[in-house]
């Protein structure tokens, strides 16, 4: 299994700080203190010793995650700057709801790399992020996406051929991340196909943590340059455009330019990563393949 640190959508809840566990929060454990054990046979107690970043949490995440549902409904973590996890699911629907308590404005990161841009809609809150998602969400929306659905299988089908006749591919690089890239960067966002692979290497959540900023803000300089060439051309309609158009007193250029790095992010990252997770599954459980 991928190092879960890969998924940065995953730690959104980094801003359950130490609110979240206090009095009155109505996070409190219903088990008994007396009752908690010491989690056995793991090489960390994930309930006070939590750490988004061991292998093990990844290699086990199954027997990790049952525990802490079964008995830990805040674990914490002494990691870095320190955090704390919300594990169950109305807990955590109560928290990503509660923007003014668990705010976005700081960030979702867990022990952010230094420099690491912050990017809108993900990392502000309300009105601007609802207001941004509503300029957003017509591009996104199931059924204009449904009609993009030939353009995909057509792209999948020129990757497929690019490593089928080798009898073996490495699924992130050669088509788990491309393919979502060029269908939001290149199909919903209008950029030339030629920058996806420089665009893919910048945003890569793959590589070492510490180049991680680097690699971003050259991405960003990539980005910039093409939403100022939009910005003169004719309009297309698109959701560049729409990026374009929106305003708000509180969002600047710079923050429009993050926002088609977060697009171009959500394109290579998260859905290459449920992709080939979901194909991982499938090659290590036949019997799933199957049914
Ligand atoms: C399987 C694929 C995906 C998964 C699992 C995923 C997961 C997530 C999660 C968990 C969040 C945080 C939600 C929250 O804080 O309430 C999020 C936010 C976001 N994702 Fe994705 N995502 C995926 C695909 C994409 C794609 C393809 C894009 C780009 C088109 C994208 C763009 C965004 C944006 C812009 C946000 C911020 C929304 C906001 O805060 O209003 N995501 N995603």
């Amino acid at each position: 299994m991928p190092n879960l640190a890969n998924y940065p959508w995953a730690v959104t809840l980094e801003a359950v700080f130490a609110a979240a566990a206090s009095p009155g929060s109505g996070l409190q454990s219903r088990t008994p203190l007396r009752k908690i054990r010491r989690m056995k046979n793991f090489n960390r107690n994930y309930h006070t010793d939590y750490d988004l970043t061991d292998p093990e949490l990844s290699e086990r995440w199954g027997e990790v995650v049952s525990d802490l549902h079964a008995r830990c409904p805040v674990a914490h973590s002494t990691t870095g700057e320190g955090y704390w996890v919300v594990n169950g699911y109305a807990d955590v629907a109560r928290c990503a709801k509660d923007w003014r308590t668990f705010s976005s404005a700081d960030g979702f990161m867990v022990n952010r790399p230094e420099g690491m841009p912050y990017f809108a809609p993900a990392e502000v809150d309300p009105p601007l992020q609802r207001g941004l998602r509503a300029a957003l969400e017509p591009f996104l929306r199931p059924k204009t996406v449904a009609a993009l659905a030939p353009t995909v299988r057509a792209q999948a089908h020129r990757l497929i051929d690019g490593f089928c006749a080798a009898g073996t591919v490495e699924l992130v690089s050669q088509f788990a991340n491309p393919l979502p890239q060029f269908v939001v960067s290149s199909v919903v966002a209008g950029m030339n196909p030629a920058e996806m692979p420089y665009l893919l290497e910048a945003f890569s959540f793959v590589g070492p943590e510490a180049e991680r900023a680097r690699n971003f803000a050259r991405g960003m300089v990539r980005i910039e340059a093409y939403l100022k060439e939009r910005s003169t051309a004719p309009a297309r309609g698109d959701i560049v455009d729409a990026l374009l158009a929106f305003e708000h007193p509180d969002y600047h250029w710079m923050d429009k330019v993050g926002t088609l790095c977060q697009l171009t992010i959500g394109g290579i990252g998260t859905t290459g990563y449920a992709f080939s997770g979901g194909v991982y599954h499938l090659a290590t459980h036949p019997q799933d393949r199957a049914a």
